[in-house]
């Protein structure tokens, strides 16, 4: 039929004849995994490597075969027949490479065509996550950490919503803790009527916080004043509560900013979210006899670690830790989240471990980390200045990001102009491009290194229109949508009437990596990886410009013009399903 069901990515189709083939070639042999793998060589364009660990496993137990290259003939002689595959040969010690039609790669992605990118979606094993990202605190800096957070949490959210998974974006904010009781006390102080407090009076809620915090350490009647105010506070007082709920809304306005220029949507539940919980979840990993008492403090021990985890502190408080049991609890059972996603810094790690650990003891995720329910923590590298220090600005101590980003943007609206579009284009269109530019560039600067390495902030860098930068990617997309539309042709009678062909190799190439397009999406999702999926964007990107300036493949006047428009959109199809899951707004002309 024309929309049958979805059959996985390329890997996982040629995974699937292999397994069929092993089951014949090793009836014995139960549950042998068929390891395929891209190999673009000269043989073929896949192989299967499953020859020698077999020909171990089975030698000397009067199996049929002389040795691994007999085992690779016979696992290629019992491939089923499939219209994917042009040929088959056994190489070296028994590879079976895979040479893959050009037929069978033309029309599919002739159908993707016409059915959509969604049909090339991979389909993970897991109906409902949780990415918890961003996560700053409340009257305190949200800083680049917090940016590198934000990219890439929600580029880990896009690829599994468009892997179909129920994706909770959880802000898990600190708002909840003793700094309060100082930050209210302080309001009080400087604002009797402290409603009329709003972000106009207050000014800068990371300033406030410093001020009362100077206050705090100077004077130990409002120290003794702050420690009761968060008794009060936690004791659900209603003065205490509003005054709060107050200082979380000024920065929440002002995270809010940041979220809405970068078009990332996030539903907050923060730490005072999970807190009535606490107490019903120590109780219970208490009575499973995890808790114990150390100096005073109810801790956890995890095994292979000599510090425990502290569940509450000496003083009967409850901690990060606390929080982040509730939580995971909570995502678990109430929300029957299957995968749990945090993305913080590297720095963070040891907490992770810890409360991973502390999760499986009691029983709530299962050992190994095969199997779901699964917690995965994303740590990432610092953002340094170029200077190779923690990234700062001149004037302020930290980098205020809504700055950052305005930069970017005046410096991408500065290189249009100077491209003349000034003279071309409505103000409209020149700052919706800027912004599109400048933020796309900050964002993939970030996302295109692997993230556990620190990386270095550079606009000049991340702004180049050579190199592998958004600014490159995103002009070669919109150099391919303004040929499309110069051919005057009609796209959608085109994709249903005209005939995509592999003809050249520029072209068997570049539909090569097309089609690989969803097993990478799969391996970035599998391993949290979003370099893995950049890396790709600027690989085909570098096809295309290899099949696009080969004399040997021009469109105009040549009887592959069809085809060869419909290849150049299919390229465009999937650019832009990179950008969209990268976060990154496409432009369509330059
Ligand atoms: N608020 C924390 C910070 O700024 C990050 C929270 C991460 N999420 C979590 N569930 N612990 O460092």
């Amino acid at each position: 039929t024309e929309h049958d069901e979805y059959m996985g990515s390329l890997k996982a189709q040629l995974a699937k004849l292999f397994e069929v083939s092993l089951k014949v070639t090793v009836p014995n042999e139960l549950d042998v995994e068929p390891l395929v793998a891209a190999c673009n060589g000269k043989f073929g364009d896949y192989q299967c490597n499953n020859a020698m660990g077999l020909w171990s496993k089975i030698k000397g137990k009067g199996a049929p075969f002389r040795g691994p290259p007999a085992v690779g003939e016979a696992i290629k002689n019992n491939l089923p027949t499939s219209e994917m595959i042009e040929s088959c040969s056994v190489a070296g010690p028994g590879f079976v490479n895979v040479v893959l039609s050009k037929n069978w790669m033309a029309k599919s992605i002739q159908k993707m065509l016409i059915e959509g990118i969604d049909t090339w979606a991979p389909l993970p094993p897991v109906k409902t996550a949780v990415v918890d990202f961003s996560s700053p605190n409340i009257a305190k800096e949200m800083h680049v950490g917090h940016l590198r957070s934000t990219i890439i949490g929600d580029t880990l959210a896009r690829m599994l919503e468009f892997s179909k998974v129920k994706v909770l974006r959880r802000n898990h904010v600190g708002d909840w803790g003793t700094q309060f009781g100082m930050l209210i006390e302080f309001l009080f102080e400087k604002f009797p009527n402290f409603e009329d407090a709003t972000e106009t009076a207050i000014g800068d809620l990371q300033a406030f916080y410093k001020a009362s915090k100077q206050r705090f350490d100077a004077d130990p009647a409002f120290k003794e004043r702050a420690q009761q105010a968060v008794v009060r506070l936690q004791g659900g007082e209603d003065k205490y509560r509003r005054a709060w709920a107050q200082i979380c809304q000024i920065s929440r306005t002002e995270f809010h900013k940041v979220y809405q220029r970068l078009g990332v949507h996030l539903e907050e539940k923060g730490e005072s979210f999970y807190n009535p919980y606490i107490p019903g979840v120590i109780e219970a990993l208490n009575k499973q006899g995890l808790v114990e008492e150390s100096q005073g403090a109810q801790v956890i021990f995890i095994e292979g670690i000599n510090i425990p985890l502290i569940v509450v502190k000496s003083d009967g408080g409850f901690n990060y830790a606390s929080t982040d049991l509730a939580a995971l609890w909570y995502r678990l059972n109430e929300e029957k989240a299957e995968w749990i996603i945090y993305v913080t810094d590297v720095g963070q790690q040891q907490h992770f471990d810890m409360f991973f650990k502390a999760a499986k003891r009691a029983g709530w995720l299962p050992q190994g980390d095969s199997s779901y329910p699964k917690a995965s923590h994303v740590g990432f590298g610092l953002v340094l200045g170029e200077d190779g220090k923690r990234f700062r600005t001149r004037n302020t101590e930290v980098v205020r990001l809504v700055d950052l980003l305005d930069e970017a943007k005046v410096r991408s609206k500065a290189a249009l102009i100077e491209r003349g579009k000034g003279e071309e284009w409505s103000e409209e269109e020149i700052v919706s491009t800027a912004e599109a530019v400048g933020y796309g560039a900050v964002k993939y600067a970030d996302l295109k290194n692997n993230r556990l390495t620190n990386y270095t902030f550079n606009f000049d860098q991340m702004l180049n229109d050579k190199g592998n930068t958004a600014v490159y990617l995103l002009y070669a997309h919109a150099r391919i949508c303004s040929i499309i539309r110069r051919s005057g042709k009609d796209l959608e009678e085109l994709k249903n009437k005209g005939t995509l062909v592999l003809g050249h190799k520029d072209e068997r190439d570049l539909g090569l990596h097309l089609l690989q397009f969803a097993e990478v999406v799969e391996e970035a999702c599998t391993n949290l990886l979003p370099n893995v999926l950049c890396d790709y964007l600027y690989n085909l990107s570098e096809i295309f410009s290899k099949f696009y300036s080969n004399p040997e493949c021009k469109v105009i006047g040549s009887d592959m013009e069809m085809s060869r428009l419909l290849l150049r959109e299919a390229t465009a199809v999937v650019m832009r399903k990179c950008f969209d899951l990268l976060g990154i707004t496409p432009i369509y002309k330059i």
